[in-house]
């Protein structure tokens, strides 16, 4: 049966340049789209640019154009990026679109004709110098509980408080310098808690990962709040009907933009909105969201209960992600880890990057990994000396010995036969994400083939004119084998896949089209389908993109290193700071693997007259057992953090670069356990 989906990404914000972190999710949507569409479905994949809000104002400001001209130029930006990594959108709009207008004005108003909009007084900092409201980010101060400096409006950085902005002593607006007065504005709200019962119903019925309902009965048990739709002129936005000055936080009109993009694309392609949008919709038409798991909330909660106030049916899915680290770190500037899709462009072929993912990602939320070392030998090794190995191990014998033709008859009916068969289940791999899985089954087809063609051993057989049938034959099996792979690999390698249908003479690689052996067909001249990595590119590309960290324009440090995941910039502190922290020398009694944490260790410290469970991220570094007995160096003053394998009762102190450079502090003085360092 043909089924009718749409699919999106989140919309990447008009204010940067996209980075190897945002890819991860464009190229898993990518990925799943294609293979929807390779199975001979309905599959339309929408997205847009999320224009609005302070932020990209400020940036068009400090760039002198207007915002209209700033998100002009991101956007084309944008869409070059994604199309050097062959991310294939059906439409790419932009939220501050009519349609995107429309769309926000009617949802809005829906959900306040039906009562789920309510307004009241909100006191918030302002900055009398920009006059403007500042967001928590947009603020900086003294931390109310510890002093520390320089602190954002939110949360420290040096004690991990968190307050609300006006707590903070001697704020300032990082925009103007200005100190921040409070005043008070009529802002509006979406009464979420009047979709409580449809949510709760909704999050467990199937439309989320398992590990995201979990998340959302956390928060269903701390009570639903109402959420705060309106930010006062200025702001790039759409303005709010019937409330002057007032305009649609970016987090409103950002997730409309979904339909609004495809709206656009209905114009074009003469599509009916309503097959897809209307109440009705949900048993005709799939509808799935691609996010990230930080945006969780906005998509399971506000999004289905907006389209449920405005009398549109809800999501079919939503598929969260984890972030990427980059050598088990998070992207950092100074080690040329935060890599923008440009850079990682202009040295290295996009396909290498989209298996390397493919193979990583599982259809969970874990974080994945992009270690460059083993990115270069993963992928010379599974795709340059397996994959294409095949075709080029049997191609010159067919062409140059049998003027391309294969053979008149399969020679290994079974053996192809396991080869079509495991189409199956790698498909069910690919629908539930679980790309990983998919890779690992092919590349242990890939190497049975390979091993088919090493006892076969057709170059020692073509030394004898006499063998020239069984050659012919061997090589026609070989290179069917390498058309299976191929249909399996062209959702993740469309360039690749493209190639070698040209050169096997195929019409197409759908996934069905695996079924029709090739027999008696003639195929073209081959070309190398796919180079080595070149290390020396991996550190080029490592080196152009690092940068100096000279501090950053204050306006943007904050959202773009909290959006981008970068590392934070320690702060300086001073020595009253430091000698806040008691540092001890703790002995490891014990030590665990926690098998569904990537990174985490689970270990146990001995401090002489208390024993402290703490979670450590140096797995990467340290088998539990070589841990076991040795001392190391803790913080002892730590508050308990609750952390999702159980609360971490101190920290451990390591330093290095990652990966397996992480090393632990160990006194080896024989220090006893307990002993306060100085
Ligand atoms: O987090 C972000 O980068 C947002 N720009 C994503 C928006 S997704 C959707 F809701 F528009
Ligand atoms: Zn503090």
């Amino acid at each position: 049966m043909t089924r009718r989906l749409l699919v999106t990404s989140a919309l990447p914000y008009a204010n940067g340049p996209i980075h190897l972190g945002h890819l991860v999710e464009y190229i898993q949507t990518d990925i799943w789209v294609r293979f929807q569409k390779s199975r001979g479905h309905n599959c339309i994949y929408v997205c847009a640019d999320d224009a609005h809000g302070t932020a990209i104002m400020l940036k068009a400001e400090q760039n002198g154009v207007t915002p209209e001209a700033q998100i002009a130029t991101v956007k084309a930006d944008h869409e070059a990026d994604f199309s050097g990594f062959h991310i294939e959108f059906d439409n790419y709009h932009s939220t501050h679109s009519p349609e995107n207008k429309k769309m926000s004005e009617f949802i809005y108003l829906k959900n306040r004709d039906g009562g789920h909009i309510t307004t009241r007084p909100v006191r918030q900092l302002f900055d009398p110098e920009k006059q403007l409201f500042l967001a928590d980010r947009f603020i900086k101060g003294e931390c109310p509980k510890c002093g520390a400096k320089d602190q954002y409006g939110d949360s420290c950085e040096v004690c991990a408080a968190t307050y609300a902005p006006t707590e903070l002593k001697n704020p300032y607006s990082t925009i103007s310098g200005a100190t921040p007065i409070e005043k008070e504005s009529e802002h509006y709200f979406f009464k979420l808690p009047d979709f409580d019962g449809m949510l709760k119903e909704w999050t467990r019925s199937g439309h989320l990962q398992s590990e995201v309902s979990n998340k959302l009965d956390e928060w269903f048990e701390s009570g639903l709040h109402d959420w705060d739709i309106s930010r006062d002129a200025p702001y790039f936005g759409f303005a709010i009907p019937d409330a002057p000055n007032k305009y649609f936080y970016v987090w409103l009109d950002a997730p409309i933009g979904y339909m609004a993009s495809f709206e656009n694309l209905c114009a074009k392609k003469n599509l009916n909105f309503d097959d897809y949008w209307a109440a009705d919709a949900e048993g005709k038409t799939e509808i799935y969201h691609f996010i990230g798991k930080d945006i969780v909330y906005f998509h399971a909660l506000f999004w289905p209960a907006m389209l449920d106030g405005a009398g549109f049916r809800k999501p079919t899915g939503i598929f969260a992600h984890g972030f990427l680290t980059v050598n088990g770190q998070k992207m950092s500037k100074s080690r040329g880890t935060f890599i923008k899709a440009r850079s990682y462009l202009d040295n290295l072929n996009p396909e290498y990057l989209r298996y390397y993912f493919a193979a990583k990602l599982s259809g969970s939320v874990e974080d994945i990994d992009l270690n460059l070392e083993d990115f270069t030998f993963r992928v010379n090794s599974d795709l340059v000396g397996k994959v294409v190995n095949i075709a080029s191990r049997c191609a010159g014998f067919i062409n140059k010995q049998f003027e391309g033709k294969l053979a008149d008859s399969c020679a290994e009916p079974e053996l192809l036969a396991q080869f079509v068969d495991a189409g199956t289940s790698i498909a069910e791999h690919f629908e539930r994400r679980d790309f990983g899985r998919a890779v690992r089954e092919i590349m242990a087809l890939a190497d049975k083939a390979n091993q088919y063609i090493d006892e076969k051993k057709p170059w020692a057989l073509a030394k004898d004119p006499a063998n020239r049938e069984q050659v012919q034959a061997v090589c026609s099996v070989g290179l069917n084998m390498f058309r299976q792979l191929i249909v399996y690999l062209a959702p993740i390698l469309p360039v690749t896949a493209e190639a070698s249908r040209s050169f096997l003479n195929v019409d197409s690689l759908a996934w069905d089209t695996r079924q029709q052996l090739l027999i008696s067909h003639t195929i073209n001249a081959f070309t190398p389908l796919m180079t080595r990595v070149e290390k020396d590119k991996v550190a080029a590309m490592v080196e152009a993109s690092k940068e100096n960290l000279e501090p950053t324009a204050k306006v943007v440090a904050a959202p773009v290193a909290k959006e981008a995941n970068i590392e934070a910039i320690a702060p300086t502190i001073n020595i009253d700071d430091f000698t806040k922290i008691d540092l001890r020398v703790a002995k490891i009694v014990n030590a665990e693997h926690i098998p569904e944490a990537a990174k985490l260790l689970k270990l146990t410290l001995d401090l002489g007259n208390e024993q402290r469970t703490v979670f450590a991220g140096i797995k990467s570094a340290y088998k539990p057992e070589d841990l076991i007995g040795r001392l190391t160096v803790m913080v002892a003053n730590l508050a308990p953090r609750q952390m999702k394998f159980g609360v971490s009762e101190g920290m451990v102190l390591a330093a290095g670069a990652g990966g397996k450079e992480i090393f632990l502090l160990s006194p080896d003085d024989g220090s006893t356990a307990g002993m306060k360092v100085k």
